[in-house]
């Protein structure tokens, strides 16, 4: 089974990325499947305006990837530029994309409502990442909740492929990463980049610590029972602890005789607990960027291999090629 995904590189990794994507990528790869991931270069910069902050964010999201597991001898780790016919395939597929399909995306109009200029990159945002996933033949796509519409654009978009040109492109699944899977951030509305509420994959583990302890709660008496389930320091002790420890703290909100403050000190140290080999390692891979440079460049090489085995076909099937012996 060939997986693919990828992430954008246009902020700093925190742990709703972590649960909610990075995990799962690392488990598919570790179940044996061939994982291709990529960062999303060309896509962030609808949102990435200066070239220094796009190669610092790339360089993080490349570190963090590696921090929390990705393997390059068992995974394809590159980075979205360094197979440059995915804009070619984007163009081919641009021409068999109705407007009607892009209006319809929920992301292009949310991304406007958010204060992002409407322009061309952002509206045709959905077909780079249709090419994205065409142009590795990939069977599996985990995403978010938030991507599945983008899978339906690339499917669609796949099929009208195969339906001009013949049985050239595989047309995905979506592997939508469970709901569940939503990290509420400190303020308690969904975790992200956007709105200054994350806690960072790799700051230091005091900096994390002063963001838990400072998690606003509810005004109940220490003695009175708690609602673990509408409480923001259970969510994430319900993330970083284990069966036993969450079974543990849901029966003592449950109880009362608890103060929040108890309970984020634990929230915050298991956290903690987590973060810290991913610091080293992210640490260690600072001190040597050559390390990471050679991984995305071998990936990129490998990933661009399969790529131009693709685009031979399309180009073959579309006329784009004259000659086959080209
Ligand atoms: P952000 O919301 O910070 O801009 P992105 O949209 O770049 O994050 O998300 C990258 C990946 O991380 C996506 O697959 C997304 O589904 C996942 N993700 C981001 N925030 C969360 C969250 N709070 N809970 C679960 N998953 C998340
Ligand atoms: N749009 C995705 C996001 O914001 C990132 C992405 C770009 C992607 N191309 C992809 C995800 C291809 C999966 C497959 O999260």
């Amino acid at each position: 089974m060939r997986v693919l995904s990828g992430i954008q590189p246009s902020g700093r990794l925190h742990i709703g990325n972590y649960f909610g994507a990075m995990r799962q990528h690392m488990r598919l790869q570790n179940e044996g499947n061939q994982c291709l991931y990529f960062i999303a270069n060309y896509h962030a910069l609808t949102s990435v305006s200066t070239g220094e902050q796009l190669r610092d964010y790339t360089l993080e999201v490349a570190r963090g990837y590696l921090a929390v597991g990705l393997d390059p001898d068992k995974s394809i780790f590159f980075r979205q530029s360094d197979v440059p016919e995915v804009t070619e395939l984007t163009w081919i597929l641009s021409c068999l994309t109705p407007m009607g399909l892009l209006q319809r995306c929920v992301s292009y109009k949310d991304k406007i409502a958010q204060g992002l200029s409407p322009n061309h990159g952002l509206f045709a945002y959905p077909v780079l990442q249709a090419a994205d996933i065409l142009i590795y033949n990939s069977h599996l796509v985990p995403v978010g909740q938030d991507q599945k519409q983008h899978l339906e654009v690339t499917r669609d978009l796949a099929l009208r492929f195969n339906n001009a040109y013949g049985e050239i492109l595989t047309v995905p699944e979506a592997h939508i990463l469970a709901e569940t899977a939503v990290v509420p951030g400190l303020d308690g509305r969904k975790m992200s980049k956007s709105y200054d509420n994350t806690l960072e994959l790799v700051e230091p583990a005091n900096k994390t610590k002063k963001k838990i302890m400072r998690i606003v709660t509810d005004s109940t008496p220490v003695d009175d029972p708690k609602d673990p389930d509408k409480c923001i320091v259970f969510a994430l002790l319900n993330l970083v602890a284990d069966d036993q420890e969450r079974q543990y703290w849901r029966d003592r909100y449950l109880k009362g005789h608890m103060g929040y403050g108890e309970a984020k000190k634990r929230a915050a140290e298991l956290t903690n607990e987590l973060l810290d080999p991913f610091r080293q390692r992210y640490q260690q891979m600072e001190n040597d960027p050559d390390y990471v440079e050679d991984v995305l460049r071998q990936g990129g090489k490998k990933a661009r291999e399969i790529a131009q085995n693709v685009m031979e076909k399309v180009r073959s099937a579309t006329g784009i090629v004259t000659s086959y012996n080209h």
